[in-house]
């Protein structure tokens, strides 16, 4: 089994990220670091505390993360996209009791795991940065990293150029990019492609066993509502953030190519992410997910999502 270490800021495309990483058998969570993003710091936090105990996995470290970018400027959050709390129509309960861990709990578990210990970041790049920072030594150890940020040959979903997650905080993007080894991302240009539509999501809640199952619809029919309401002629919603664990599990979910991504940082186009992919530019290090196949992701959504 993969060992697991999810960076997020859930989100209704995170929450069915957890939830496919808690129900693959080949794969361990074994924290989650939740961030601000698609909501505040501590929205996430406790939606994901949520997530977590509906799953019966209260044990299962969460580690609060960064509350704001490198780059202070008011806070942007989306609830248009994923509800006033994060995950559409849900709330976790007023009284829900959660402990959370010391940042320094992700020192602790690449410490623990080493080269075992995946890291998959699908919120805004500011606390895996930090993580770089702080453990600066340690973080040498993991196995692999994983992002969901960018945009090559697509438009951006936050301003017309750029992606969310590069766009909140890319200075800290920029430092992921440049110092992770084994780096694969997961942009836009593949995670568009990965929706789903209301019909699978009846499949999957019909036949789905799994603690989540009251939860699935709703929270899908919001995403997709709101999804529709931006583009009226969608056949389904981009669940973005559970590609980067799908092409951990079966890279052939996409096609790649290795070059070095950088993202702007100021001005009109921060945010935007980009890599020297002229016929002669020159190759790099990072796995950049180019293409989605649609068939594989499909296939690997539903084996897990209806177990
Ligand atoms: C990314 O931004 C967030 O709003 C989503 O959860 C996803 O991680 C898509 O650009
Ligand atoms: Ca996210």
């Amino acid at each position: 089994t993969k060992k697991v270490l999810l960076f997020c800021d859930p989100g209704i495309d995170d929450a069915i990220a957890i939830m496919y990483a808690l129900l693959n058998p080949d794969i361990e969570l074994v924290g989650v670091v939740t961030s601000f993003g698609n909501v505040t710091k501590e929205q996430a936090t406790r939606n994901a505390a949520y997530l977590l105990q509906i799953a019966g996995k209260s044990d299962i470290p969460i580690i609060p993360g960064a509350a704001q970018p490198i780059q202070q400027e008011n806070m942007v959050y989306y609830p248009q996209i994923h509800g006033d709390d994060g995950i559409g129509p849900i709330e976790p309960p007023e009284d829900l009791i959660y402990h959370v861990y010391p940042f320094d709990t992700i020192r602790v578990l690449i410490e623990h795991y080493k080269d075992e210990l995946i890291i998959v970041d699908v919120g805004r790049s500011t606390s895996l940065a930090s993580a770089f920072i702080l453990f600066n030594e340690q973080i040498k150890k993991v196995g692999a990293f994983y992002l969901m940020g960018g945009s090559f040959f697509r438009p951006g979903n936050v301003t017309p150029i750029a992606e969310a997650n590069f766009h909140g905080d890319p200075t800290a993007s920029n430092f992921i990019l440049k110092f992770a080894h084994n780096l694969t991302i997961s942009p836009l240009n593949v995670t568009s492609d990965a929706y789903l539509t209301p019909e699978v999501i009846d499949e999957i809640s019909q036949t789905v066993k799994n603690p989540y199952y009251l939860m699935v619809r709703p929270i899908f029919q919001y995403y997709f509502h709101a999804y529709k309401k931006l583009a009226p002629d969608i056949v389904g919603a981009p669940i973005h953030d559970i590609v980067p664990l799908i092409m951990m599990i079966n890279p052939s979910v996409a096609d790649y190519l290795y070059y070095d991504v950088k993202v702007v940082e100021q001005g009109d186009a921060k945010g935007l992410s980009y890599a020297d992919l002229r016929p002669n530019g020159v190759a790099g290090q990072t796995r950049i997910g180019m293409k989605l196949n649609y068939d594989i992701f499909l296939e690997e959504v539903k084996k897990v999502m209806e177990m």
